[in-house]
């Protein structure tokens, strides 16, 4: 058992909701692990593969078992696990703290610990637990508390992966309930302006992510292109560009939330995979010491609204990972201050500052760097004291 490490840094892979909704079969998920496997995401670190929503009948067996839809998975969920391990992933699957999923399928409320040695049984790796038909009369505090209790007493190491969507103060309990990521947003949508207020909506909770439990902003859309089968979800809404993928890369990553895509990856293209792919954002995004990125208002401060900012997190090897983000809609100098990062211009001492995305190094400057940045894009930079 891997136990100790088990959600150390914010987990990767991918996930059927964002595209595929109710839309899912076993054929898919292979081949979604093939991709995986084959296309150099497991080496950039994405591991886990998730099914969400819509695997199941609408009854359980007779004697309360959980049972696979055997039209969508007809080989059974053991075989299919069996398959995802055979090419070095590990395997995610989905259920509900209510009596029912959102969808209306089964939940697990009043069957935790059945279920959770269900999924042990199957090689599952990782639960995703939702928050629909929640009983009025038990908190989900509570309910969270017992499915982790099942779960670590499962005999198998699975990653519990809350999302209530950041309701019931939940900043306040979720890490002490035993969860290793959570929710803390409604649903993401391909659309700018969702990334946008979800973005805006957890940048005063830097201090609510970290190692072992972290802040969930949701899957990534990044190359989602407006192919959501799911009208609520993208194909009405529309899609972002590549400029935005970027940056909605570069916030998840800064922020410290788990890297879920949610994209078809069996279609990728080439501008979504450089994203997805980014080497050095998902260095900061999986940097040991997991903390969360905390802000800095642009100077002159009264010039600039709330959409316009920079995030700093301090690595683990002395170096800061630096996002000027500009999610206005109109270019914008950003102008970061060393003496806001803790470096008087008296020390003596400077930055040097390697590109993230141009991949290449900008030299050393002293006392402020100031990038003019279109909109909805952003620069990110990795500092080195020198
Ligand atoms: C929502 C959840 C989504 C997805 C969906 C499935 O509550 O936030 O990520 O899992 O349910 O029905």
């Amino acid at each position: 058992m891997q136990g100790q490490q088990l959600g150390l840094t914010p987990p990767m892979g991918w996930n059927s909701w964002n595209t595929f909704t109710w839309d899912i079969n076993e054929r898919l998920i292979r081949e979604a692990a093939d991709i995986l496997a084959s296309e150099g995401y497991k080496e950039a670190g994405y591991e886990y593969i998730v099914i969400d929503d819509c695997w199941s009948l609408k009854e359980r067996a007779e004697d309360g078992s959980l049972v696979a839809d055997p039209d969508k998975f007809p080989g059974g969920m053991k075989a299919l696990a069996d398959y995802i391990h055979s090419k070095g992933l590990k395997f995610g699957m989905y259920s509900c703290v209510g009596t029912h999923t959102c969808a209306g399928y089964p939940g697990s409320f009043e069957h935790e610990f059945q279920d959770a040695a269900l999924l042990a049984e199957w090689g599952v790796d990782l639960l995703k637990y939702d928050y629909c038909f929640k009983p009025r009369h038990v908190s989900g505090e509570l309910l969270y508390k017992r499915m982790s209790l099942a779960l670590k007493n499962c005999g198998r190491d699975i990653l519990f992966s809350a999302c209530n969507w950041g309701e019931d103060n939940v900043y306040h309990w979720i890490r002490e309930s035993g969860a290793h990521m959570y929710r803390s947003t409604v649903d993401i949508q391909d659309s700018w302006d969702s990334i946008k207020s979800l973005t805006l909506s957890q940048l005063d909770k830097a201090s609510s992510t970290g190692a072992f439990c972290h802040n969930d902003l949701d899957m990534l859309v990044v190359g989602m292109y407006g192919t959501s089968n799911s009208g609520f979800i993208g194909a009405a809404i529309g899609g972002c560009n590549d400029i935005e993928y970027k940056t909605h890369f570069s916030l998840w990553s800064l922020m410290g939330s788990p890297l879920m895509m949610g994209n078809d990856i069996r279609k990728a293209s080439r501008a979504a995979k450089d994203i997805l792919m980014n080497k050095s954002l998902i260095a900061i995004n999986q940097d040991i010491e997991g903390r969360g990125a905390y802000r800095i208002k642009p100077e002159p401060q009264w010039f600039h609204t709330d959409e316009v900012f920079m995030l700093v997190k301090v690595l683990t090897d002395g170096d800061l990972a630096i996002g000027f983000f500009n999610l206005s809609d109109g270019q914008k100098e950003i102008s970061l201050q060393f003496w806001d990062l803790g470096l008087p211009y008296a020390s003596g001492k400077a930055l040097s500052l390697y590109d993230c995305w141009e991949h290449k190094e900008l030299g050393v400057f002293k006392e402020r760097y100031a990038p003019v940045v279109a909109a909805h894009d952003c620069v990110v930079v990795r500092a080195k004291l020198v």
